[in-house]
């Protein structure tokens, strides 16, 4: 395994209140990582600033060795694809929402043609392409962001709580979709949820995110199994839920 993006000495500040300090963090080419941790605990500050969308106070962010932290050029944030759980697509059709990120990268028009249709194939979309993004289901709009984001082939994909707007059904039928989609593409993933079956079923490391800090990071099920001193009190409250 090789590492692709390294973090050290991350600190991300709101005015002398600290809402994010790692010292040291890794994700490897490939992986599927989740973070889960309670709410306010950081998890969307982490996820912005490892996509470079937040100003680190502090430390620098490295992509396969090369230092990235002050690198605010669109080439390197378009390596980078973000969905969050409210999809802000543009008011226009579905076609148009997907095309976006080629047609600022000034692809030919066939060629974004060509990508933007087998995308919408794969997310079960295709019949949607003309419609009103406006005009769609909460689960349809979700599946549009989501090949908004992979539509660029990006070498990292941040997800931050795609699916906890959705109705059950909806969320499986997409989470089964999206893990086929990661691994045929072997797309390297972080992943913030909230929900333990999503995280179980996405991620192969699960890094537990509380105040600021990471407090354990591992695989999944060792995580979930055998938590820590500071971890504990809150996987346990999770699990209690779930037996
Ligand atoms: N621009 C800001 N200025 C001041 N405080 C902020 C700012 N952005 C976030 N915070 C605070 O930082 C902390 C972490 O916020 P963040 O959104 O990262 O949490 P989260 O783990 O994603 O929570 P949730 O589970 O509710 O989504 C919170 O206490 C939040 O109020
Ligand atoms: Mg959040």
């Amino acid at each position: 395994m090789t590492t692709l993006l390294m973090v050290k000495n991350l600190e991300v500040k709101a005015g002398k209140k600290t809402l994010l300090a790692v010292p040291l963090f890794e994700i490897q080419d490939g992986e599927v990582l989740g973070i889960m941790g309670p709410n306010g605990a950081g998890k969307s500050t982490f996820i912005k600033a490892l996509a470079l969308l937040e100003t680190p106070a502090h430390g620098a962010i490295f992509l396969k060795e090369k230092d990235i932290t002050n690198d605010l050029t669109l080439e390197m944030r378009r390596k980078f694809a973000v969905a969050m759980q409210q999809p802000l697509l543009l008011d226009t059709t579905v076609f148009n929402n997907v095309a976006v990120g080629l047609k600022l990268r000034k692809l030919p028009r066939q060629e974004v043609k060509s990508k933007v249709s087998a995308w919408l194939e794969k997310f079960q979309i295709s019949h949607l392409a003309k419609k009103q993004a406006s005009t769609l289901s909460g689960g349809e709009a979700q599946r549009v962001n989501l090949a908004r984001a992979m539509v660029v082939e990006p070498d990292i994909l941040f997800l931050d709580e795609p699916f906890s707007a959705l109705d059950f059904p909806t969320k499986a039928q997409l989470l089964k979709d999206i893990k086929s989609i990661i691994k045929q593409t072997d797309t390297t993933t972080v992943f913030v949820s909230h929900d333990l079956m999503e995280l179980r079923y996405l991620s192969d490391t699960l890094a537990i995110l509380m105040d600021g800090e990471l407090k354990q990071t591992g695989p999944t099920e060792e995580v979930l199994s055998s938590p820590n001193a500071s971890t504990a009190a809150f996987i346990n409250e999770w699990k209690s839920l779930l037996s």
